[in-house]
């Protein structure tokens, strides 16, 4: 069952290269993007609202960044459990999505009542077919991750993320935006995380082993990697139970520095565009100056980096979905380590039902 892997995590990791094939190419015919939405709804969105929790939420927050910049649509991501409880702004044209894996998420599935009680049209971006959250919404868009065993969400994020950028990618055709590079970008995807994926691992591994006796992690980044971060340290929580948190890296110095010593690591997470990289390795070396330990990934080298993790070169929009690999696999391999039972953290469930 578990395909020659120790954990179903890890097979699930080896197996993004898969999902997001199928995801992305059921999608596109002929560099047209196909999505079963009203196309009208689509060419006069004003405003997108993106609600999920945890994981999906992270997808959500990484998607932001693409959209805005695309299409130059306001796009506002909202915790789940906190929107259900607030009194939301709508106007017309505006679309509300929900994201979630299950698609049984409590506070996800609240949220897109409210929004459908007051009158928005509703996507929702689920992985399991005919779940509640799929059945209540006007639109449904499935990612085609297949099942996911692990309790910890790690080929679903790639799916989400590429069905938020493949619904980006079709509102613009529909508004006669030139696409075709981000098409071709998006197909290239796969076949890179295919053939990076062995050579990655093993290298992450190693520095995992490195870091396994760490009590406290801060993770770092600009731009979309930003989120990527606090994804990369909710799975570090989740299945190590090591302290971490992300920050954006121009944050550092409004607090989380005053953590940094020399048993505090960073995670810079650092794509080689400007001007996020030379800003990012500026605030990597405000913690090499206070003794602290960074492991850089980036496909740039740095000489401030302790360990280096170095990822294939792709454009920034497309960063996320090469850079989030080594994140699941560094948290995967530092829990293998400590001997933890991955697949079934302790005090977590796979759907989260109850608010
Ligand atoms: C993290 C994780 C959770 C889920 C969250 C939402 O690895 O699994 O944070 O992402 O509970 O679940 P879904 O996407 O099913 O709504």
């Amino acid at each position: 069952q578990k395909g020659g892997f120790k954990h179903f995590m890890l097979k699930e990791i080896s197996e993004e290269d898969e999902a997001l094939a199928n995801t992305i190419y059921a999608h596109i015919q002929s560099d047209k993007i196909e999505l079963d939405i009203d196309e009208d709804l689509l060419r006069n969105i004003k405003k997108i609202t993106i609600v999920a929790c945890g994981t999906s939420y992270y997808a959500g927050l990484t998607s932001k960044y693409f959209f805005e910049d695309l299409l130059s649509i306001p796009v506002s991501v909202e915790i789940a459990s906190e929107f259900r409880y607030s009194k939301p702004i709508f106007s017309d044209n505006n679309i509300f999505i929900a994201i979630s894996q299950s698609g049984e998420t409590a506070d996800t599935k609240e949220s897109l009542n409210l929004a459908k009680a007051l009158g928005i049209k509703t996507i929702s971006i689920v992985n399991v077919q005919e779940s509640t959250i799929a059945r209540l919404s006007d639109y449904v868009l499935y990612t085609l991750a297949g099942p996911e065993i692990s309790v910890a969400s790690t080929k679903a994020f790639v799916c989400q993320l590429a069905m938020l950028y493949l619904l980006a990618l079709k509102i613009a055709q529909l508004k006669g935006i030139d696409v075709e590079d981000y098409i071709k970008e998006l197909n290239s995807i796969p076949p890179i995380l295919k053939s990076e994926f062995n050579h990655i691992n093993s290298e992450v591994e190693k520095i995992a082993k490195k870091y396994s006796h760490v009590k406290n992690f801060i993770y770092l980044g600009r731009g979309l990697s930003y989120p990527l971060g606090l994804e990369g340290a909710l799975k570090l929580k989740e299945i190590s139970y090591i302290h971490a948190e992300g920050y954006p890296a121009g944050e550092l110095k409004h607090g989380p520095i005053a953590l940094i010593d020399k048993s505090t690591p960073t995670f810079v997470i650092a794509p080689g565009i400007e001007p996020f990289y030379s800003k990012t390795i500026s605030n990597a070396n405000e913690v090499k100056a206070r003794d602290g330990k960074i492991i850089l990934l980036s496909e740039k080298y740095s000489y401030i980096a302790d360990d280096f993790i170095e990822s294939p070169k792709v454009s920034y929009f497309f960063s996320a979905f090469i850079n989030i690999v080594p994140l699941q696999l560094f948290a995967y391999h530092i829990a293998n380590i400590l001997g933890n039972d991955v697949d079934q953290p302790r005090n977590l469930a796979k759907s989260v039902t109850v608010e």
